[in-house]
């Protein structure tokens, strides 16, 4: 474990690149992007990346060339590029975890070689991929039965975190992609109302449930599955034979899934080197394979892949990802933004942010680095967001003239997809006129002398001014494809790796979740004795205020 570790390398911020850009920053001041496009018309275009069928335009932010050029030396500095290497080789860079982070082998070729321990594991991500693609495609075919001989028209993915938030946005995204006919739901929260409202309307007998959970001990997917189990067999009046052609598991763990009663023959497997919050390119995708078919599913990988090759094999000045990553560490370090919002111009990426979140916040929610000292800088921003035109009339204004710096992506398409009738496709031109003249406003704003000439009255003119200078990233595509998903989301995953490298922490594990799931398993006895009228709560070693909390529960 040790070589992965940081050793040697001096403190972020005790780096001569670090303080560079601290009094690069100083020096900066209070530019403006007015200013920075007054000095250089060419912004527009010079600021510009095309990486596969993504534009991305940087120019409205608060950095010049030698802003550039110092985060890229910080990189240069921090290792980023070596860690990236270590990460696609295979080596086990999640440190605490003894692991390696391969989730770039979930979308390599066929003939590629990536080895862990010696061992080339591409043939058995095809394997799976395979077996996942003649089961998604026998089911698309009506040919998967049921106990009662019928055809499963329906799909119940229970799973939660990162056995959820991916397959079920990505289902959400590509929407227009799946076999209509299909019903396809997701199940995450342990709240009952969740599953009862997924399965109310279903007829059992033709209801698949996939069981997705990489340790397949996660509380709240099991409950559910135990739920989900109950269900169909009082539904179906049947025994646990049912089991086996109603639920299929997608996990790492035989054993569980065994002891649970399904057949490991209906396992759909992945590995340990695949992080749960980057797994839903491998078996965890499954669902959304079986909504959009396997040549979709395969489409989406061919993004990622493309994604990744780029990020590994990009000189720096044209790299997507290390540039999106230095620039989130720019402003978290030298303008304390302390939050990031992921704004998609898409009805269809609804849960992207919210997928984004765990991918983010998950990996680098951390305060101490690689070698467990604290870290004195800021680390992971809390990244927030929903689609559309309706965080205009919700939340902008606090982002146009709140006090805050709130960096932002704001993602679009040139087109809508293909299946919307034709009548609402001239909906698509005002969508964007929204999405560009936001961005258009959160860089130039508007002056006071702006807001006078327009013959405001002076008491009011504070109150309709934009202060401008609001940073954003503007990312586009030709139409949201399986392709373009998969290059999305590769480009974020590698961002997240490039924060996490500069700020020298382990991206790839978290124990943060942790101290919770404890301290749910002490508390709920505790309700469920309560409820039994069995024993006080106050007989428990609870804190006052909690268990005031639970006596009042
Ligand atoms: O509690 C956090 C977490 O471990 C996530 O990292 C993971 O995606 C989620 O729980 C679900 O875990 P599993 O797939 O093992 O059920």
């Amino acid at each position: 474990m040790s070589e992965n570790k940081a050793e040697g390398r001096a403190r972020l911020n005790r780096m001569p690149q670090w303080s560079a850009l601290g009094k690069h920053r100083e020096q900066l001041g209070e530019t403006s992007l007015r200013e920075l496009f007054a000095e250089d018309p060419a912004r527009g275009t010079g600021y510009t990346l095309q990486v596969g069928d993504l534009y991305l335009d940087y120019s409205k932010h608060l950095v010049t060339d030698e802003t550039l050029t110092r985060l890229r030396e910080l990189a240069a500095a921090t290792g980023v590029a070596e860690l990236r290497d270590a990460m696609f080789r295979g080596e086990k860079i999640n440190t605490t975890e003894d692991r390696a982070v391969l989730h770039t082998a979930l979308r390599a070729p066929r003939d590629a070689v990536v080895e862990v321990d010696g061992e080339n594991v591409v043939p058995a991500v095809h394997a799976v991929l395979d077996k996942m693609t003649a089961f998604a495609e026998k089911v698309r075919a009506g040919e998967w039965l049921g106990h009662t001989g019928r055809p499963i028209r329906n799909v119940v993915n229970i799973g939660i975190g990162g056995s959820d938030l991916g397959p079920a946005m990505a289902y959400e995204a590509l929407r227009s992609f799946t076999d209509r006919d299909l019903t396809v739901r997701f199940v995450s929260n342990v709240d009952g109302a969740d599953l009862h409202e997924a399965v109310r309307d279903l007829d059992a007998a033709e209801t698949l449930f996939v069981i997705a959970s990489k340790t397949f001990t996660t509380i709240e997917t099991i409950t559910n599955a135990t739920s989900a189990r109950n269900w169909l067999l009082t539904e179906l009046k049947s025994d646990q034979d049912a089991v086996a052609k109603h639920f299929v598991a997608l996990s790492t763990n035989a054993e569980k899934v065994a002891d649970f009663g399904i057949d490991t023959e209906n396992m759909f497997e992945f590995w340990d080197w695949v992080g749960g919050r980057y797994s839903f390119d491998s078996a965890i995708g499954l669902s959304l394979m079986i909504a959009v078919g396997p040549d979709r599913f395969r489409e989406m990988l061919d993004g990622f892949h493309l994604m990744d090759e780029h990020f590994r094999t990009a000189p720096p000045e044209s790299n997507a990802p290390l540039l999106l990553g230095l620039l989130g560490v720019w402003y978290g370090a030298f303008f304390d933004a302390q939050s990031h919002a992921v704004l998609p111009y898409s009805h269809y990426l609804s849960r992207f942010t919210a997928y984004l979140q765990q991918l983010d916040m998950e990996s680098n929610g951390k305060s101490v680095d690689r070698d467990g000292e604290p870290v004195e800088w800021q680390t992971g921003p809390v990244v927030w967001g929903t689609p559309g035109t309706n965080g205009q009339h919700a939340y902008y204004q606090l982002i146009h003239q709140g006090t805050k710096v709130i960096p932002a992506d704001f993602i679009g398409f040139g087109r809508p997809v293909a299946d919307l009738p034709h009548r609402l496709i001239a909906q698509h031109d005002l969508l964007m006129a929204n999405f560009f003249a936001q961005t258009q406003a959160l860089a130039f704003g508007k002056t006071p002398e702006e807001v006078r000439a327009e013959g405001v009255p002076d008491d009011l003119v504070p109150h309709k001014t934009f202060r401008g200078n609001h940073p954003t990233t503007t990312i586009l595509a030709e139409s949201l494809t399986p392709s373009v998903l998969g290059q999305l989301i590769a480009l974020y995953e590698h961002k997240v790796f490039v924060q996490g490298a500069v700020w020298n922490i382990d991206s790839f594990d978290q124990w943060g979740v942790e101290l919770g799931k404890v301290l749910a398993k002490e508390i709920e006895p505790i309700l469920t004795q309560i409820d039994g009228g069995r024993e006080s709560p106050a007989d428990k070693p609870l804190d006052a205020s909690t268990a005031e909390l639970v006596e009042k529960y």
